[in-house]
């Protein structure tokens, strides 16, 4: 079913199996012939783990089609936020700027700045490394954070386009007093591109060609809060096609995690529980079986 997609989420609670599923997705993936990149979004050194090989903050090739990438996201942040300032630079005063800057750095301790700049950075290895990989999988931070990550596309677009209508008006003052056009302002210029990333991150969450999955166990908990994603995610207009029923030991367990989900019309791939921990190009191909 994976080459029916291009781009992979994995979502589900801490421990279920998300980092080794996605990277047993990438796994298959590449020996599919597709050229695929996974990415993990996530603090702790997750592909590192489940490659068991160190994988850097570039892509790093893994086997042959298979790279991996593990973003700091604390380094990104301060990156984002430098680009912030200099697109700032370019446009405003010095007066202006330094409270600006102030600002910025005080952006760095708020709580938004760690989501905005993960969908940056989603962005740009989504949207702007598709030339170089076909297929993209995310391998996310435990469920909440997801949901709540994707809902932000939408919450900045409106955000965006209530900014720049802001400063739309206020030209308009200007206009009269010979000030600059809206089309050459360079403030709507940046708000737009920024609004257009967004766009285009939120034609990718959409896109038929996009698979979100929830990866559960056989506790209870897990399954629940799958549940509880999968309506969370239903509730932003996300389609979860992919349930993954993971380190199942019994045909009762699975038939439980079937009875919970199937009104939800997903698919369902069962993973058995290892003896030993997949970890390892080799672990990582015998867990992808159906996949
Ligand atoms: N099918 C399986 N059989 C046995 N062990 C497994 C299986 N799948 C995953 N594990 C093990 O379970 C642990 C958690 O897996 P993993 O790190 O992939 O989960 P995660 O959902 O990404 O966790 P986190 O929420 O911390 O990111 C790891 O030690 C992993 O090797
Ligand atoms: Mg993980």
């Amino acid at each position: 079913m994976v080459e029916n997609y291009d781009t992979f989420f994995c979502s589900g609670k801490g421990g279920v199996g998300k980092s080794t599923v996605s990277s047993a997705i990438g796994v298959k993936l590449a020996e599919k012939g597709y050229r695929t990149l996974v990415v993990s979004l996530d603090p702790a050194h997750s592909l590192s783990l489940t490659f068991d090989r160190k994988i850097g903050e570039k892509p790093t090739k893994v086997v042959e089609n298979l790279y991996a990438v593990e973003f700091n996201v604390e380094k990104e942040i301060k990156n984002y936020l430098e680009r912030v300032k200099r697109e700032a630079r370019e446009i405003l005063s010095p007066v202006v700027l330094s409270e600006i800057e102030k600002q910025i750095e005080l952006a760095y301790y708020s709580p938004g700045a760690f989501d905005l700049a993960t969908l940056d950075l989603m962005y740009r290895t989504a949207i702007l490394e598709r030339g170089k990989f076909e297929k993209v999988v995310f391998d996310t931070a435990p469920s909440g954070f997801t949901v709540r990550l994707l809902s932000s596309p939408q919450i900045s677009e409106k955000w965006l386009e209530g900014l720049i209508n802001l400063r739309k008006e206020s030209l308009k003052y200007r206009k009269m007093a010979g000030g600059t056009e809206v089309e050459s302002d360079p403030v709507v210029r940046i708000l737009r591109k920024r609004l257009n990333q967004i766009r285009e991150l939120r034609k990718l969450v959409f896109s038929p060609r996009t698979l979100f999955s929830i990866v559960v166990n056989p506790e209870t908990l897990t399954v629940e809060i799958g549940r509880r994603t999968l309506l969370e995610l239903r509730n932003l207009g996300i389609v979860v096609r992919l349930i993954v029923a993971n380190k199942i030991e019994s045909k009762e367990e699975l038939s439980k995690i079937e009875r919970e989900f199937k009104k939800y019309r997903t698919e369902f791939l069962v993973i058995p529980k290892k003896g030993k921990e997949p970890k390892g190009v080799e672990s990582l191909r015998s867990i992808a079986f159906g996949l």
